[in-house]
């Protein structure tokens, strides 16, 4: 072989060596189908609102696709187990009119999403107030249960220093407001108002399933009655009311999960293994910790962010929730890693977590892999408010969706196949 020719030759190979850093595949107007294009599913994991089951279909929608979400047992029962602690910890104190009745009042943020199911049943299994329906906690907002006798939860006893304190959950209802959003953070508001003025002296714990609604309950009323309420989240601002009186909050760990969003994609445009800055470290040093930091699930294509409790004793150090995660924070290099194009929404641009600690994050993220991100806001209502703005699939690389309802996977990958 000519010397010149061998060259040329391992030139050839020394580039596509390189290529397989990052940057390999896929570009706007490469020509690639957009149902080709990878697809990411966050925080509202495409599933049956009914039962709960998975949609394998639009979770398998194509080979680049994947759900980004965070372990929502895990986590309920971390909340559950929060809330029990306080209670037995200050049973004495907290029994406000002293009936021997510690009663709670609990926020339930959407009953056909997965994750507040998870919450819900969480809350009631630790504290003794759940009931089986079909093999599980049944999840049904109870309505108002000042006399303990609804069927949808039972009065539980708790033995505490040689007391025993009956748990009971006064009330609950799905924050759902008149335009039908849900986790509706003023609805939260109103309801501990409504809550308060019949029976405020037999609250003598406020609970919720996400911190919206928590710190929307917690100023309005908890906090000046020093009452503790308790959320899920950790966003910022929920940390910082611990200081003043808000029992506690989970970290969902949304800076490993908005990293994920993002880090799946890139692999993916990069034709590199989805495991690159995951699980595996990357060029730059990224990498997460599996058991740790994540799990993943191959057989339902999910990676799902581990939750940590947020209370008194460690909250100093989860004071900014749109902080990138340390672990993995560093720049990508914009010459081997070239920028894409993603679309992606935020299914509610008012929902308080997703627009004060996820989108936050995922602005932080996008920069450090050279993603342009186009971010639609939705209204939490409907669907066709979002996938209107999914006009021209062709101009993006790949797609990021956080659907209204966790049913309608079909009504945004259909776009893609026109
Ligand atoms: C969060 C909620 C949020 C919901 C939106 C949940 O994971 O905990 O605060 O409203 O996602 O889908």
């Amino acid at each position: 072989m000519k010397k010149r020719k061998l060259i040329s030759l391992l030139t050839v190979a020394a580039l596509s060596v390189s290529l397989v850093g990052c940057g390999g595949s896929g570009s706007s107007g490469s020509g690639v189908k957009n149902s080709d294009k990878p697809l990411v599913w966050f925080n509202r994991q495409p599933s049956n609102s009914s039962t709960g089951e998975l949609d394998m279909a639009a979770l398998k929608y194509n080979k680049d696709t994947y759900y980004v979400g965070f372990d929502a047992n895990q986590g309920a029962e971390l909340q559950g187990q929060m809330v029990l602690d306080y209670i037995k910890a200050n049973a004495a104190t907290i029994d406000r009119n002293g009936d021997g009745v510690i009663g709670y009042v609990l926020a339930i943020g959407d009953i056909g999403h997965n994750d507040s199911i998870a919450r819900t049943r969480g809350v009631r299994s630790a504290l003794g107030t759940g009931v089986d329906a079909n093999g599980a906690v049944d999840s049904t907002p109870a309505g108002t249960n000042v006399d303990g006798k609804a069927t949808v939860v039972q009065d539980a006893k708790l033995d505490i220093d040689g007391k025993t304190y009956t748990i009971r959950e006064l009330a609950s209802q799905e924050m759902k407001n008149s335009a039908g959003a849900t986790w509706d953070a003023a609805t939260a508001g109103n309801a501990i108002g409504t809550w308060s003025s019949s029976f405020g002296d037999q609250i003598d714990v406020v609970v919720s399933n996400n911190d919206g609604m928590g710190m929307s309950m917690f100023n309005a009323w908890a906090k000046d009655n020093k009452v503790a309420a308790f959320g899920y989240d950790a966003n910022s601002d929920a940390v910082a009311a611990i200081a003043e009186g808000y029992g506690g909050t989970i970290s969902q760990h949304a800076d490993v999960q908005a990293y994920l969003t993002l880090r799946v994609l890139r692999n993916a445009l990069d034709g590199v293994d989805v495991n690159t800055g995951i699980g595996v470290a990357d060029e730059a040093g990224n990498v997460l910790e599996e058991g740790v930091d994540y799990r993943y699930s191959e057989e339902e294509r999910s990676y799902y962010a581990l939750n940590i409790a947020i209370t008194a004793e460690n909250y100093q150090d989860f004071m900014d929730s749109t902080k990138p995660y340390s672990k993995v924070a560093n720049q990508l290099d914009s010459s081997k890693c070239p920028t894409k194009k993603i679309w992606l929404d935020i299914y509610n641009a008012s929902d308080n977590f997703l627009s004060s600690t996820y989108q936050p994050l995922l602005e932080n993220y996008d920069d450090l892999l050279n993603l342009k991100v186009d971010y639609i806001g939705g209204d939490g209502q409907t669907e066709s408010n979002i996938t209107n703005r999914l006009g021209n699939p062709d101009e993006y690389d790949a797609f990021a969706i956080n659907m209204v309802k966790t049913d309608n996977a079909a009504s945004y990958t259909s776009i893609l196949e026109q």
